[in-house]
């Protein structure tokens, strides 16, 4: 656990990958391939170090080895293959060698330089990152959708992607890093959500806090599946309960801009390598981390950490026990600290909460803080108006 003498941890690799070059001269460059919400996300985070020691989408060999031994060729872990697709007739005509425009919505935001084309296995795939090859996962059913082919190389971003709404609490690894030494803190856990922040994440995060020096609340604020409670109205929430619940001193909330992969116990490895990149010495895993129905058992996404040592990872995971309110108790608990019976625990699906909070009900304050049900009730009818 302890990380002495160590200011913030190293990037994975050993160094923050940086390609953004807005000087970049793209207008002698003819073709180009029309990029997806996720990978318009992932673009911007190659060339921010967030997926160090990443430099482009990954070639064949990466590839397999991510999803056989989930590591690079070069024995580094990492869990998720990171790839761009582009249509069979468009590949075709796309040389071995050449530059291509990476474009979304007639915007140009950067260059592929195009170093392999290969053709993947689309249910081996599935199979390795998901688990399983049912359409009905989320993010299984985004793989099929896509286009045929893989196009490898180094990228360079060009144009930085608008951000609509909570501007400035999208911060690089750079920066926070740079916070995070100001803040003269040595060991700080991440925390990754793509909920508001319930009582049960409370619990952990502030857990965890007290044995180390800060909490980085970095949720994730990229592509969700149409069910997930909408970013602005969680900002909203986060600002609130950090407002109401937390020393100002010890946390710190900026965004994480990736889409959101479902993908368990692999995508809880990315999360942590990545907070890693974002300075984080420690990263919080409770149950079913990055989990959709219930395709994970409630602890995969822990014990997925033991395929590697910690020296190996460079970040140290922090593992929470499902954790709840116990009437009895009068406390939060989880079955490590709670004598009582489950009839006792106040748990709420999360299916269950969206339904509430969309009919303006109110989940009970063992749940949720008052003050972000508030926030919520008001962002989901209001969002639930437009439909
Ligand atoms: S996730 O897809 O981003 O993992 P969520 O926002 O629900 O989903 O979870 C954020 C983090 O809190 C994850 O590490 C998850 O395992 C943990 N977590 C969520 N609910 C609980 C709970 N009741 N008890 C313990 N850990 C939890």
């Amino acid at each position: 656990m302890e990380v002495f003498g160590v200011t913030v941890s190293k990037p994975h690799g050993g160094h923050l990958v940086n390609r953004f070059d807005s000087t970049f001269k793209y207008d002698f460059i003819d073709k180009e391939i029309e990029l997806s919400n996720m990978e318009l996300s992932d673009l911007e985070l190659l060339a921010v170090g967030a997926y160090s020691p990443l430099e482009g989408f990954v070639g064949k060999e990466d590839y397999e080895s991510i999803l056989s031994s989930m590591r690079l060729v070069n024995g580094l872990p990492w869990s998720l293959p990171i790839t761009l697709a582009a249509e069979k007739n468009i590949a075709k005509k796309i040389a071995i060698g050449e530059t291509v425009k990476l474009v979304k919505n007639g915007e140009v935001y950067g260059v592929l330089k195009v170093t392999e084309k290969y053709v993947p296995n689309k249910e081996i795939e599935a199979f390795k990152v998901y688990r399983t090859t049912e359409e009905a996962h989320p993010g299984v059913k985004k793989l099929y959708e896509r286009p045929d082919v893989y196009l490898a190389g180094p990228i360079y971003l060009i144009r930085r992607p608008k951000k609509e709404t909570f501007e400035q609490y999208y911060l690089d690894p750079i920066e926070t890093r740079k916070v995070f030494e100001r803040l003269g803190w040595k060991k700080v856990v991440g925390f990754q959500t793509r909920n508001p922040v319930h009582r049960a994440h409370e619990y952990i995060q502030k857990s965890a806090l007290e044995t180390v020096d800060g909490l980085f609340l970095n949720p994730l604020v990229g592509e969700t599946k149409n069910d997930d409670i909408p970013s602005n109205i969680r900002m909203e929430s986060y600002k609130v309960l950090l407002e109401k619940y937390y020393p100002k001193s010890r946390v710190f909330l900026s965004v994480f801009p990736a889409a959101m992969r479902y993908a368990g116990p692999r995508e809880a490895i990315f999360h942590a390598l990545v907070r890693k990149n974002y300075g984080c010495t420690h990263f919080i895993v409770g149950r079913d981390h990055a989990g959709v129905g219930n395709y994970y058992g409630t602890y995969d996404s822990q014990d997925i950490f033991r395929n590697f040592t910690e020296e190996e990872l460079g970040i140290t995971p922090l593992f929470f026990e499902h954790s709840f309110f116990c009437n009895k108790c009068g406390n939060m608990a989880s079955s490590k600290t709670c004598p009582h019976g489950s009839e006792e625990h106040v748990i709420l699906s999360g299916t269950k909460v969206r339904e509430m909070l969309k009919a303006g009900k109110k989940p009970p304050k063992e749940f949720s803080r008052p003050e972000v049900v508030d926030v919520l009730i008001r962002g989901m009818v209001e969002e639930y108006s437009k439909i």
